[in-house]
């Protein structure tokens, strides 16, 4: 088995983990019992657990102003570190109204399910069209971030935080596994160049291209699809998972490959959150990270390489992961197998490309998506979801 200097090192040196157990655990509980409540959005409850397991690590918690700055403005950490999305907890001028600065507050789902506590260092106010400028290259309300960030309260609440208890809504349990899980598997299984897949689709035939061209020069590969959450009209998390598991035992090495979900809300800030999903799946023990077209893209808000470019403005040690850059994909029937434009000869009568909405058409009038888009297993699984979702909406 591999020592542990084979694993990479996470974001900042140091695995973060705030998640409290044993006798601390049993303490914080009746002290939490006490404390002025505040409950958190899903947004929230997500971001708290992701720093609680360490896989935001270096955060310790919500963004204090001067790191929030920096990584708005410079996608730097106040200690320099590359950052490239804030991590804060806003609340409205009539919650913040109650708190003060240096006070703990127990943080809680909207069920009253207590989740943590957040020793409240700093309420600070913050502008959020700068905010969508740096961050989304947007302040158009249309790009659902930048409506997300619209929509939240005006001030932020910072300051280190403690799990108590794990969000009550455990999606897919059998794939969950924290950055210490992933890290311990891929170290027994001998894997030191593990290659980290995040998605928010159903699998298609291109992902499949991507994810096994990277693992043909890895040991392993982390298939981690995004299950936070994500727009309206996106497909469900249920979905993207049931794809896989649908193709997974027949297609793909089970000694080479580790299913396990990415429990992050979704941002669509394209470049600066591929750098945000590169850092995080560092944290989870990927050495290399798939970049494809227009990665945590939405509209045409960015250009299809942009998420790739960003890349350019970090030195490559400074981020320790290792970006795997791919183009466009997509199968052509001359070549007989996917391709991308780096190595097909052949002209787009000979491609086969189709749109999420041309996808999303077809199996709204029941037909099949193509063999060479996507396996017949997985177009199934979308089939049907579509006529449950199709059923469901003539209730
Ligand atoms: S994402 O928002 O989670 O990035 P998606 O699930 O569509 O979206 O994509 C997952 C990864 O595959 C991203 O890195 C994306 O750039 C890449 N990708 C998706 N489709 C293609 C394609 N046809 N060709 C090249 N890369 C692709």
């Amino acid at each position: 088995m591999p020592k542990d200097h084979q694993t990479i090192a996470p974001h900042g040196g140091t695995l973060i983990n705030r998640v409290l157990e044993g006798k601390e655990r049993h303490e914080a509980l009746e002290r939490a019992a006490t404390l002025p409540r505040m409950s958190l959005s899903n947004v929230a409850i997500s971001d708290l657990e992701m720093i609680a397991v360490g896989a935001f690590s270096p955060l310790t918690g919500f963004m204090g102003q001067e790191d929030y700055r920096r990584v708005v403005q410079e996608m730097r950490l106040r200690n320099g570190l590359p950052w490239a999305i804030p991590v804060t907890l806003p609340a409205s001028q009539e919650d913040a109204a109650s708190l003060r600065e240096g006070q703990d507050v127990a943080l809680y789902e909207p069920s009253g399910h207590l989740l943590g506590i957040l020793h409240l260092a700093e309420i600070y106010p913050y502008d959020k069209q700068t905010e969508a400028q740096h961050v989304y290259r947007t302040t158009d309300e249309a790009h659902p971030g930048v409506a997300r960030l619209y929509a939240q309260g005006d001030l932020l609440l910072a300051g280190d935080i403690e799990l108590l208890n794990r969000p009550s809504q455990i999606a897919f349990p059998a794939y969950r596994y924290d950055p210490a899980d992933t890290r311990r598997i891929f170290a027994e299984r001998g894997w030191r160049r593990v290659v980290g897949f995040q998605t928010r689709n159903p699998i298609h035939r291109a992902h499949e291209y991507l994810q096994k061209v990277a693992l043909e020069m890895a040991d392993g590969l982390l298939l981690h699809p995004l299950i936070g959450e994500t727009k309206a009209g996106d497909i469900p998390a249920e979905v993207r998972m049931r794809s896989y598991e649908r193709i997974i035992a027949d297609y793909y090495p089970a000694d080479r490959v580790l299913l396990a979900v990415f429990p992050a809300a979704m941002r669509y800030a394209g470049p600066r959150e591929a750098i945000f999903h590169a850092i995080a799946r560092k944290n989870y023990g990927c050495t290399h990270f798939i970049v494809g077209r227009d990665h945590a893209g939405v509209g045409n808000y960015y250009g299809s390489y942009d998420a790739q470019l960003i890349f350019d403005e970090f030195a490559p040690e400074e981020l320790g992961i290792t970006p795997l850059f791919f183009e466009n994909a997509f199968y052509c029937r001359r070549c007989g197998g996917m391709v991308t434009a780096k190595t097909c000869p052949h002209d787009k009568s000979f491609h086969v490309s189709l749109s999420g909405t041309q996808v999303r058409a077809m199996l709204e009038r029941g037909e099949l998506p193509p063999e060479e888009f996507t396996r017949p297993e997985v177009a199934e699984v979308l089939l049907e979801s579509a006529r449950v979702a199709r059923q469901e909406g003539g209730k």
